[in-house]
C-alpha cells in the first residue's frame, strides 16, 4: 500500500525484510536532500549570507519538528551521527563523575552499542557493571530491578525495544522506579521510534537516543535527547562550540551547541525533517497497526513450520527464528538468492542470544512498506531452504 513511495522497492524485485538494520528511504526524503543540494548548501549560522541563513532555518525547524514529535524542548536535542555516538557521548561524559563504589545497570537485552560503552566506563572508573537478566518469556526480570538499583547505582541503560526479540520493555515503569532510587536513565530508542511515538516528557528519562536510518532517513544521522543538557560534556571539541578561545584556553557555549562540534550534516538534518514529515503524513498509529497485522500473519505461518521463533510473542516488528537443522547464515543466503533480504547472525546482541541458549538467528523485520505479498514471498523462499541445503 505504501511501497509505492519507496523507489528502491517499488519495482517489487526485492522483498526487503531487514528494516531493523536499516530502513529504505521514501522518495520525499531522497528529493528533499537533492533539492537542498540543488538550491545550494552551507553551514548553518556560520556565514552572513542567504544560503547559510537557509541552512540555519532548516537546522532550527528540524529541531522544532522533532521536539514537537517527542514532546520535549528543542534545546534538549543534540544532532549526532546515530545511537552509537549518542550513547558514547553520555558514557564519556560520566567518566569523571562515576566513582569506583558506584554501579551501572544494563540489561541482557542490549545491542552492543548500549553495552560496550558502559563496560568501558566501568573498566575506566572501577565501577561495577550489573546486569538485569532476561526471563524465558523474553522479558526483563523486573523482580530484580529494585535490588540492582539500590546497589549504589548511578545510571540504568536499557533498550526501549530489543533488536533481536522485539520485546517492548516497560520503560516508563523502569524509569519511574529508577527515579525513586535517584538513578539516571538512558533509553536506547533505536528499535522503537519507527513504530511508536515516545512522549519524552511523560517518560521522564534523562537520555533517549535513536538513529535516522531506522526511521527512513539515511545512515550517519541521529538524535540524543538530554533532559538536562548541562549534565553532559562534549565528546568532540572543535568549531562551533565556544564563546571564546585563547592560545591556551577555551570557554564552551552554555547552550546545546557545545555538544555539536564541527560542521553539521545538513543533508542528514534535511532528511530527518522530511522522514518525520512522511511518518506524520501516514500516521504512526496507522503504521503500527499495519506492521502488527503483517507480524501476526508471519507468526501464524511460521508456527506451522519447522522453525523455532525466539522473539517475543507480542513483538510488533521483529520475528527472529532458528532452525535445528541449518545455520542461520545458510538460511539467509538461500533467502537472499530468492531476493529476500533478512539479517542473520548475532545481530550485535551476543549476550541476549546467549541468555536464551543461541549463537545466531535469522531476523525478519518489517517496515511500513511491507505487504502480505512480501510475507508470502518470504515464506515460499523459506520453504525452499531444505531443498537447497539438504
Ligand atoms: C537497539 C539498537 N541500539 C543501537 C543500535 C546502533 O545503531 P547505530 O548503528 O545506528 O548507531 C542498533 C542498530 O541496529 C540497535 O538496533
Amino acid at each position: 500500500m505504501w511501497k509505492k513511495y519507496f523507489p528502491a522497492l517499488s519495482d517489487n524485485q526485492l522483498t526487503y525484510l531487514d528494516s531493523a538494520s536499516t530502513c529504505q528511504a521514501p522518495a520525499t526524503v531522497i528529493h528533499a536532500i537533492s533539492d537542498y543540494l540543488q538550491a545550494g548548501h552551507a553551514s548553518p549560522d556560520r556565514g552572513m549570507h542567504a544560503l547559510s541563513e537557509n541552512a540555519d532555518a532548516i537546522y532550527q525547524r528540524t529541531k522544532r519538528k522533532l521536539a514537537n514529535w517527542f514532546n520535549c524542548q528543542d534545546q534538549q536535542l543534540v544532532y549526532t551521527r546515530g545511537t552509537t555516538e549518542s550513547i558514547n557521548i553520555v558514557a564519556n561524559s560520566l567518566r569523571d563523575i562515576i566513582k569506583p563504589e558506584q554501579s551501572i545497570l544494563v540489561t541482557q537485552m542490549e545491542h552492543h552499542s548500549n553495552l560496550l560503552p558502559w563496560q568501558r566506563l566501568c573498566q575506566q572508573t572501577g565501577a561495577r557493571l550489573n546486569l538485569l537478566k532476561i526471563t524465558s518469556d523474553k522479558e526483563l526480570n523486573i523482580s530484580h530491578l529494585e535490588q540492582l538499583l539500590s546497589d549504589n547505582c548511578a545510571l540504568v541503560a536499557l533498550t526501549h525495544c530489543s533488536n533481536v526479540l522485539g520485546t517492548l520493555n516497560p520503560v516508563k515503569q523502569i524509569i519511574s522506579t529508577a527515579r525513586h532510587y535517584n538513578v539516571a536513565t538512558m533509553i536506547d530508542g533505536t528499535q522503537a521510534v519507527a513504530h511508536l511515538k515516545p512522549d519524552l516528557k511523560q517518560l521522564d528519562c534523562d537520555y533517549y537516543a535513536f538513529s535516522g536510518h531506522k526511521v527512513y532517513a539515511p545512515g550517519g544521522t541521529g538524535i540524543l535527547y538530554c533532559k538536562r543538557p548541562q549534565s553532559i560534556s562534549p565528546l568532540l571539541l572543535g568549531g562551533g562550540i565556544v564563546n571564546r578561545v585563547t592560545d591556551n584556553h577555551f570557554q564552551l557555549t552554555s547552550d546545546i551547541s557545545r555538544l555539536e562540534a564541527g560542521s553539521h550534516d545538513m543533508c542528514g538534518i534535511v532528511a530527518l525533517e522530511s522522514a518525520f514529515n512522511f511518518i506524520d503524513m501516514l500516521g504512526i498509529d496507522n503504521i503500527s497497526a499495519h506492521e502488527s497485522k503483517l507480524m501476526k500473519q508471519l507468526k501464524t505461518e511460521i508456527n506451522q513450520r519447522d522453525y523455532t521463533v525466539i522473539s517475543h510473542p507480542e513483538s510488533q516488528s521483529i520475528l527472529s527464528l532458528v532452525s535445528k537443522q541449518f545455520h542461520s547464515h545458510d538460511i539467509a543466503s538461500v533467502l537472499a538468492s530468492n531476493n529476500i533480504a533478512t539479517r542473520a547472525g548475532h545481530a550485535c546482541a551476543q549476550p541476549c542470544l546467549s541468555a536464551l541458549g543461541y549463537k545466531h538467528c535469522v531476523r525478519v523485520s518489517v517496515g511500513l512498506y511491507n505487504t502480505e505479498e512480501d510475507n508470502m514471498n518470504f515464506l515460499n523462499a523459506l520453504d525452499k531452504v531444505k531443498y537447497h541445503l539438504c
